[in-house]
Formats: C-alpha cells, structure tokens, sequence
C-alpha cells in the first residue's frame, strides 16, 4: 500500500516537473519543417519566373510580379542558409518543382493577367495558411525560426491580397482554377516533406 501511495505521488511529482519544463520541437518536426519550406518557395520562385517571362518585367503588372519575385528570393535564400545550418537533406524533387512551378506560372500568365493572379492567390492561400500550421507546431525552442516564418507568412499574404486587388476573382474559371491550384500545392507540400 505504502509503495503504491509513493509511486502515486511520484508520478505526479514528474507529472509537474514536465509541464513546466521546456517545450523542446523534435527533429523530425523540424526537419520536414525546413525541407518542405525550402522546396516550397523553391517553386514559387519558378512560378513568378514563369509570369516575368511571360509578361516581362518592365511591364505594369510585371514589375508588380518582380516586387513579389523579390520577396520569394529573400525567402529562398533564408531556407537555404538553413538547410545548412541544420544539415537537412533537400527534397529529392527539387527538379521537379523547378519545371512545374515554372509550367504553373507561365501558363497561368498565357491566359491573362487575371489568371496569373489567381495563380498567386491560391498559391500564397495554401502557403499563407501552411506557414500558421507551423507555427503552432514550433516550440520555443526555435524562437528565431518561428520569428522567420511569421514574416515570410505575412509576405505570403500581401502577396495573396495583392492579387486579390488585381481582379483575380474575376479570372474566367476562376473556382475551379483555385480548387486544381490549392490541392496541387497541398499535394506537394505533403510529398515535399517526406521525399
Ligand atoms: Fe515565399
Ligand atoms: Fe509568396
């Protein structure tokens, strides 16, 4: 009986302890973490490459595209920084990314303006909203990377207003173009994690 009493409250003792302890993130979280984020604004880079040739830059809605194009550089070269520094192996389907984000921006762009930004919009929807999952998953232990994240979050989402201010709902198949892009991207992140 006594022993049982002990081992009760030891067990509780541990109990406290752990909730107060600190929150560490595993290594498996993070790497997917980084080895999808990486893979991902890899092929944004190649969508918006595939707009620019498309519309060119110096033209009004391609030095819109460049303005956005930019901020995924910065992105990319970020995920790249910490691919290193965490020793994460990349995606193996970086080839294929670099084609078929390259494919989904051109042709996107070859069918209007309007298309090419609802291109963007459900793109940076899925990203804007796959950026927030991770960050409720990130501990504190990763407050940096966290903070890394939450900008590139917001930069995902003006880049997802701007091409609502650009029309982008007014795309001739605008729903179903949305739907075929967002479970796409979807479908990609969850092989890019992995693979
Ligand atoms: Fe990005
Ligand atoms: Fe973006």
């Amino acid at each position: 009986m006594d022993y049982i009493f002990i081992d009760i409250m030891a067990k509780k003792k541990k109990t406290r302890f752990s909730s107060k302890s600190k929150q560490i993130t595993t290594h498996k979280i993070l790497e997917e973490i980084i080895r999808v984020d990486h893979a991902g604004e890899y092929g944004a880079t190649r969508i918006y490459d595939g707009q620019i040739a498309v519309f060119g830059k110096n033209t009004k809605i391609g030095k819109t595209i460049k303005h956005m194009a930019d901020q995924e550089q910065e992105h990319i070269d970020k995920f790249n920084e910490l691919i290193l520094e965490h020793r994460i192996r990349p995606t193996a389907l970086l080839p294929l990314w670099n084609v078929a984000g390259f494919a989904l921006g051109a042709s996107t762009a070859l069918l209007g303006e309007k298309a090419a930004m609802a291109c963007t919009v459900a793109v940076e929807k899925v990203i804007g909203e796959h950026y927030q999952e991770q960050l409720d998953l990130l501990k504190d232990d990763h407050k940096d990377l966290k903070k890394t994240i939450s900008k590139f979050r917001d930069d995902e989402l003006e880049h997802h207003d701007i091409g609502i201010d650009h029309d982008a709902e007014s795309a001739p198949g605008y729903r179903i173009m949305s739907k075929v892009i967002e479970f796409g991207c979807k479908t990609a992140i969850a092989i890019s994690k992995k693979v």
